[in-house]
Order: structure tokens, then sequence, then C-alpha cells
């Protein structure tokens, strides 16, 4: 049997320099990298040989793994003739590690099939200073002995990294040490629970070494990847950017999902790759790259501007720049409005929402306890303003976000407060003891007893509250679902199941709401908010019978990281200075979450900053394009169900 080489041999497409496959999510392009590599592990079964994988770490091939898993169990497919060689690992770092690489590949692939413990090679993190050249060495002659590397598993880092072979890594590098780069450190901190706990060193296989690997896969999901995955397949190969190498190799693929391929000049800008067809959308797209990349607002756009930046194509569809100036002017205009609720008696033809009815129950998840305020706290405080019956519902407890010294606080205060008032608790005074034991032998990322966990997740409730009262919505309107499916006390979440849907789905039948936000992070792929949100599709649609639901609209705000392109917005809510100023008060209201949370990420920027700054920017695009000039704005998309 021929091995199944699932996603190549490709035509390339113009500007890609490496074949590229793009899946509609993250899942199916597993699933079909998975289904590659049982060909090889069976045809080579066939034969009588081994195969030789190489393997990656990290979020990106999780779901590789667990179908490999799946396939063992279900369809008997066996790992025995599998000799695997791992990557990276890092340095210095004991095996049995929570963040270990040895940890990561027991947990998630090894400890479910029936691969041969002696045939998995990892880089050993725990070997000394003084013998770690030899050992890197040794690696290299292992897998020269097992004839080299049939099929290489690759994600990607935000700075173009493979394996950890960080920028400026030589094409022909092998085995070795490497300093972590600062990026790469960063996306770890939360896995080790803050950035000083980070080893700054790793032991990684060489460019040189993947180069020689006789197939290779690379996989990378999300928008976060989105800006390096093009630099890597469309830019040139240079030490900058590790992937970049990739370009070199005679038989590799990149395999994404939409939103890591979001930024590829084919997305992008498809027409100028290929004939198109002429959506509103797509012209909306065209219309307002075309003036952000010259410079000039819409309605100055010139025939010459349209066809000297490869759309002559749509103005011969026009006929002249000027009426499609004035088209997607208008388009953009009756984005805006001060009525996220509908403006009652006016004529809402071309305005987002409907006016009737005047009042309307609105329903908004909020995946974290903060996300409401800190991605739509301009709209939710004019949805209350404006006499809506506004209902939050705080979909996840966010327990894992409160650092342990704040946590201890508050078990501390009730503590005095018991002391002070002659309160007899034996109970508060066993929490007491029970956490001050445990902090004081705590691993980093381990998971937190019960009862430190419970009293994370209320100091969240309070400050969630806290924010409601400041926006005027009664307390029987605020909702606390703590999904279980958040519940793990790490960072790694359930998937989303049953039970959470259900919790869901009542209360959406409770409110019977004629709008429900939702944080609409679809590119998220391993995110709470991207659970939340599957979550809230499922409910949605086990509710899509009920005559309420018609007129049920739902808009999707964005999470704390990113904006909706300007093309995609459906509703765009303008905010003044003293608004802006408001929603700042309300986002400080949740005081665990300032002053460097415990998963801050590369971003030093607390919370508000953030948001002032991406409701800022969304003004300002606005006016770039020649609408008005607000001071800020926030930005919905209406998911039609
Ligand atoms: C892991 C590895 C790294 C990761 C990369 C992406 O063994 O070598 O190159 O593949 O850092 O990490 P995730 O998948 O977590 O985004």
């Amino acid at each position: 049997m021929m091995v199944t080489e699932v996603f190549s041999p490709h035509k390339l497409i113009s500007y890609e320099k490496v074949p590229t496959q793009i899946f509609a999510s993250a899942a199916e392009a597993s699933l079909a990298a998975a289904t590659e590599i049982a060909a090889l592990v069976k045809s080579k079964q066939e034969k009588g040989e081994y195969a030789v994988l190489g393997l990656a770490t990290g979020s990106t091939p999780k779901r590789v793994y667990a179908e490999l898993v799946r396939m063992h169990r279900e369809e008997g497919l066996s790992f025995r003739n599998v000799i695997s060689f791992n990557l990276d690992e890092y340095y210095p770092i004991a095996s049995d590690a929570l963040q270990s690489y040895h940890h990561f590949m027991a947990e998630n692939l090894f400890r479910h099939i029936d691969i041969l413990p002696e045939n998995c090679f990892i880089p050993n993190g725990a070997t000394t200073q003084e013998l770690v050249k030899m050992a890197c060495e040794e690696y290299e002659e292992k897998i020269n002995e097992f004839g080299g590397i049939d099929f290489q598993l690759l994600g990607i880092g935000r700075n173009g990294h493979i394996g950890f072979n960080e920028p400026g890594s030589h094409s022909s590098s092998v085995t070795r040490l490497i300093t972590l780069d600062q990026m790469t450190r960063s996306d770890a901190t939360r896995d080790f629970g803050g950035p000083a706990h980070v080893p700054r060193k790793a032991i990684t296989m060489g460019v040189g070494t993947i180069m020689k690997a006789k197939r290779i896969v690379l996989l990378a999901w999300g928008e976060n990847k989105a800006g390096i995955v093009k630099q890597a397949i469309e830019g040139p190969v240079m030490e900058f950017v590790p992937a970049s190498y990739l370009q070199g190799h005679n038989n590799v693929s990149f395999v994404l999902d939409e939103s890591a391929a979001s930024e590829l000049t084919r997305k992008k800008t498809p027409w100028l790759t290929d004939t198109v067809l002429w959506s509103q959308q797509l012209i909306k797209k065209a219309v307002t790259h075309l003036a952000l990349t010259v410079g000039k607002p819409i309605l100055k756009l010139t025939n010459n501007d349209y066809n000297e930046n490869g759309l002559s194509d749509l103005l011969a569809l026009y006929g002249q720049a000027y009426d499609i100036n004035i088209e997607v002017f208008n388009w953009l205009q009756h984005t805006i409005t001060g009525w996220p609720g509908g403006k009652p008696a006016a004529d809402d033809t071309n305005r987002p929402e409907r006016a009737e009815p005047a009042r309307k129950r609105v329903l908004i998840f909020s995946p974290h306890p903060d996300d409401d305020i800190i991605s739509m706290g301009g709209t939710f405080q004019r949805l209350v303003d404006q006499g809506h019956d506004v209902h939050v519902a705080y979909q996840t407890s966010g327990n894992i976000a409160v650092a342990d010294d704040e946590a201890f606080r508050f078990i501390e205060f009730v503590r005095e407060y018991n002391e002070k008032f002659g309160i007899e608790s034996p109970k508060a005074e066993q929490v007491y003891n029970d956490a001050l034991a445990f902090l004081q032998v705590k691993k980093n990322g381990e998971k937190d007893i019960p009862a430190l966990r419970y009293v994370k997740g209320l100091i969240r409730r309070g400050e969630a509250k806290n924010t409601c009262r400041y926006v005027g919505v009664p307390m029987e309107r605020v909702h606390f679902l703590d999904l279980p499916f958040y519940e793990t006390g790490t960072i790694d979440k359930k998937p989303i199941g049953a039970e959470d849907i259900a919790l869901i789905a009542a209360l959406i039948e409770v409110v019977q709401p004629h709008q429900v936000y939702a944080a609409g992070d679809l590119a998220d792929p391993h995110g709470t908010h991207k659970v939340c949100l599957d979550g809230i599709f499922a409910a949605m649609d086990s509710l899509k019978n009920k005559p309420f639901m018609k007129d049920c609209w739902l808009w999707l705000y964005k999470g704390a990281w990113a904006e909706w392109d300007i093309d995609l917005i459906e509703m765009a809510v303008p905010m003044s200075p003293d608004q802006v100023l408001k929603k700042r008060n309300g986002i400080f209201k949740h005081q665990s979450q300032k002053d460097g949370v415990v998963f801050q990420g590369t971003d030093s920027r607390e919370f508000w900053q953030r948001a002032e700054d991406r409701n800022r920017t969304t003004a300002e695009l606005y006016n770039k394009l020649g609408l008005a000039e607000y001071e800020a704005m926030e930005a919905f998309v209406r998911w039609k169900v």
C-alpha cells in the first residue's frame, strides 16, 4: 500500500512558496493530519518496518494526538512499530514536572496507546550542563541510526520558531541547547504560572535535523498565528523566520485553519490571486482595504486608485469609482448607531437593529466575569440607560485567574473579622489553615485545593456584581452559570458538554431575549471564549423551534485581544470621552485582574488600556475611511443562526 499523503502534492497558489492547505476548522485539519500519520504507520507495518515519527508538543497538535488515541482504541491502530523523536524539551526541567514535554507526551499520547516506552525519545531536560552537548550529539545519532525521520509534525511559534529554533537559528543547525526568545518565554508563562518560573533555555532538534525528515507537516491554528504564517509562506527565506526555511523542503505542507490563513494574500486580498465573485461583503473588504492602503477616505478614491491596485475588475462592474465609493460609504454609515437596542419609533430600514419592540429583553453572555464590561461596556451602559431589560450571564467562575495572595487576603479577612466580633467558626479556621499549608508547598501551575478555588471564584463573582451595580443592572438579572467544563482547576479545560449546554439553554429559555450578546472569538481554538461560544451556539440550536427564537438576534463582540475587521462590522456603537471614562471605571471594579494578572501573556497593558486602545482604533478607522470622528467605538457582528 502507498502512504496516502493527504495534503500534497498541490499546485502552488500565487504568492505562496510552499504547499498550503486550508481547512474550515482545526478539528478537520487535525483529523487529516492524524489520517496521514495512521496511513504511514500501517504501510510500514505491512512492510515489517519501523515508522519514525518526529513529534511536537504545545497546544496545536493536541487534537491530532487525541484522534490517534481514538484510532487506537476504536480501530485497533497499533503503534508497536513506531519510533518517536520529540522536537524539544525545556532546560533545565525534571521529567516529572507538570510543564515538561515528557509529561505532555505521556498525558496526550503515549500512555493511551501501545507504543513501547523504549521507542520514545525526548531530549532530557535534566541532563547536567557538562553532558548536554554529548546528549545532543547522541540524539542526532539515534535519529540517524533509525534511518532518519519519516514524518515530522511541527507547530509554529508566534516568532516563527520551529521546534525551539528561535529567530537567528542557522539552516544547518543540529540538536543543541538554545536560549529561549522573550516571546517564547512569555507564551509559556501561562503553563508555568508566572514569567519567573519559565526556563530560560531548551534543548531542540536543529533546523538541519528537521529539514532531513522525509515528510514535514506544519500545523497552525488561530488568528494569533496568522501574521507569522503569512511571513513563513509568502515571505523571503530568512533566519529571522525559521519556519521560512521549510520553503526549501521538497515534501512539506502547511496545514491551517481559516483563522491562521486569514493574512495570506489569497484570503486577505483574494482579487489579487484569482477571479472573484463580487459579493457585497467582498466589495466592502476590497474598498476599505484600498482606502486604507492608499491613505484616502472612501469618497476620494479615483478610477486610477482602483486600476493601480488590482481592482479594475470591480471598477468595470460599476463603471466609475464614484458609484462604488458612494455605495460602500453608505453601507458603512448604516452600521453606526447610538441605539444598540434599536431606536424606538424610527425608520429602521437602514439601521442595524429593529425599532420594535422599543423595550427589549437583552441577555449578555460574558465568558469570564469581566468580558462584558471590557469588551462592550459602552454598549452595555447604553442598553441599560435606554430602558431595556438587560440580563448578564457570567459563564465561568474565572477562578484560575486570581493570584494566590489575593485569595489568601480574603481568607485572612474573614478570620480577622470573626476574631474581632467574637464569631466562632471552626470551618473558617480550617479553611485558613488548609490554605496556608497548601500555599507553602504549592508547585508552579499546580491545581488549587477546592476551598481556595471556591474563594477565588467568589472574589470574581463579587467584582462582577459590583460592575452590574455600577452599570445599573438589578441583582435578579445577574446570573452566574459556573459552567462545569471550566472547573478543572488548571488551564486545560474539558470540552463543552451536555450539562453546560443545558445550563445555557435553560437561561435563554427563561429570559426569552430579543438580543443575545456573546464573545465571538471564533478564532481561538483552545480558549475558554470559543468553548463558551460553542455552548451558546449549541444551546440556541436546541431551542430553535421555540417561537421566541424567531425574534432572537445574536450579536457577537470580540474578547479583550482583538477587534473585528472593519469590513465585517455590522453595528458600531460610538462612545463620547465621558462614556470612555465611565467604562474605564467599570473595568476597575475587577480589582483582582489589575496590576499584572496571572495570565498576562505578551501584552503588558492592563485590560482597560487594551479596551480603550482598541475602541479608539476602531473609531479612527471609521474616521480614516471618511466617516464622522468619534472618540471611541465598540463593534459587533450579527450572527445569523
Ligand atoms: C513544541 C515546539 C514549538 C511549538 C510552537 C507552537 O514541541 O517545538 O515549536 O510547536 O511553539 O506552540 P503552540 O502549539 O502551543 O502554539
